[in-house]
């Protein structure tokens, strides 16, 4: 069983589904509401539970009625919530998204999630040393993305960085990362680079090994000095894509022991099994419905 753990955020996401994006100014008649958990942190620590892993989530949820049920909602999914802090007169954070024709806009407001502290990380040092694997975002502060990079590499356990909502990071920093997982515009701007440049030149250029999601195209991967290898998406029904990143980067943590290439492969065959239900953890699946898809559509990474 992979040992995983997460340090990032845990929102509430409010989702609205619409026909169309409303433009700037304009009212539009929705055709769903939804309050349902979300958070890049608890969603990956939620995936990869799912995904048979053993979890702990390093986080923050205020002390309002939502963060009683984003804490009930990881506990019942079996995440170890031991390092969650409850704060106090703090909001827990929240994502308001919309959906329409599958894809998303979100709008987060951190709260909670701001206050993640670098120290958290430290207290976790214990489960951070034995882990197999960490996953960190970019929706908590950007001292605490240092101080678990830093804590990673320290102890030799390898941290995946999900640069996710894009920031430039200090070079120095991406060095620590056992690999970054943007998307091509993600990459750009984490490198200060123009997000037109090609995307395999950008990899070559990032100073830790990148594995570059592409939606429908699936995944581009790289170790240091090598070329980059594609991995061809598993082609499905678009309902929301909301969370596909997510899964794809637990599934990624959790089976990175089978090697690169193939645990590669089963985080985009799990993201598109997480994009054919609502909800940024509706669809995300369970190590059977994953075996399942990989034993019916089994494309080989191209070389
Ligand atoms: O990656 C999807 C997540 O991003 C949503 O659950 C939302 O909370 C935002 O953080």
């Amino acid at each position: 069983m992979a040992r995983i753990v997460v340090v990032g955020s845990i929102n509430m996401d409010l989702v609205t589904v619409a026909p169309r994006f409303p433009a700037p100014g304009e009212t539009l008649l929705g055709e769903r509401f939804l309050t349902v958990p979300g958070g890049k942190g608890a969603n990956q620590a939620v995936a990869a539970a799912r995904l048979g892993a053993e979890v702990a989530l390093v986080g923050a949820l205020g002390d309002d009625a939502f963060g009683i049920q984003l804490h009930d909602g990881l506990r019942a999914e079996g995440v170890d919530t031991t390092h969650v802090a409850r704060l106090d007169g703090c909001a827990s954070g929240t994502a308001s998204i919309a959906v329409a024709e599958g894809e998303n806009q979100i709008v987060v407001v951190p709260a909670a999630n701001a206050r993640v502290t670098p120290a958290q990380v430290e207290a976790a040092r214990a489960v951070i040393g034995r882990a197999d694997a960490v996953l960190v975002q970019m929706e908590i502060s950007l001292e605490t993305v240092e101080a678990t990079l830093r804590l990673g590499h320290r102890l030799g356990v390898p941290v995946i960085l999900n640069p996710a909502p894009a920031q430039k990071l200090p070079a120095e920093w991406l060095q620590l990362a056992r690999y970054a997982t943007p998307n091509q515009l993600e990459l750009a701007t984490l490198l200060g680079a123009d997000p037109a440049e090609d995307f395999r030149a950008l990899m070559k250029r990032a100073p830790c090994p990148v594995v570059l999601t592409r939606g429908a195209e699936g995944a581009w991967y790289a170790e240091a000095g090598a070329g980059p290898a594609h991995q061809e998406a598993f082609p499905v029904d678009v309902v929301d894509s909301t969370g596909a990143g997510d899964t794809f980067n637990a599934a990624l943590a959790v089976f990175l022991h089978e090697g690169l290439p193939q645990a590669v492969r089963k985080a985009c065959a799990a993201a598109a099994l997480s994009v054919t239900k609502l909800g940024a953890r509706g669809g995300m699946p369970r190590t059977a419905e994953l075996d399942a898809l990989l034993a019916r559509r089994a494309p080989l990474p191209a070389a």
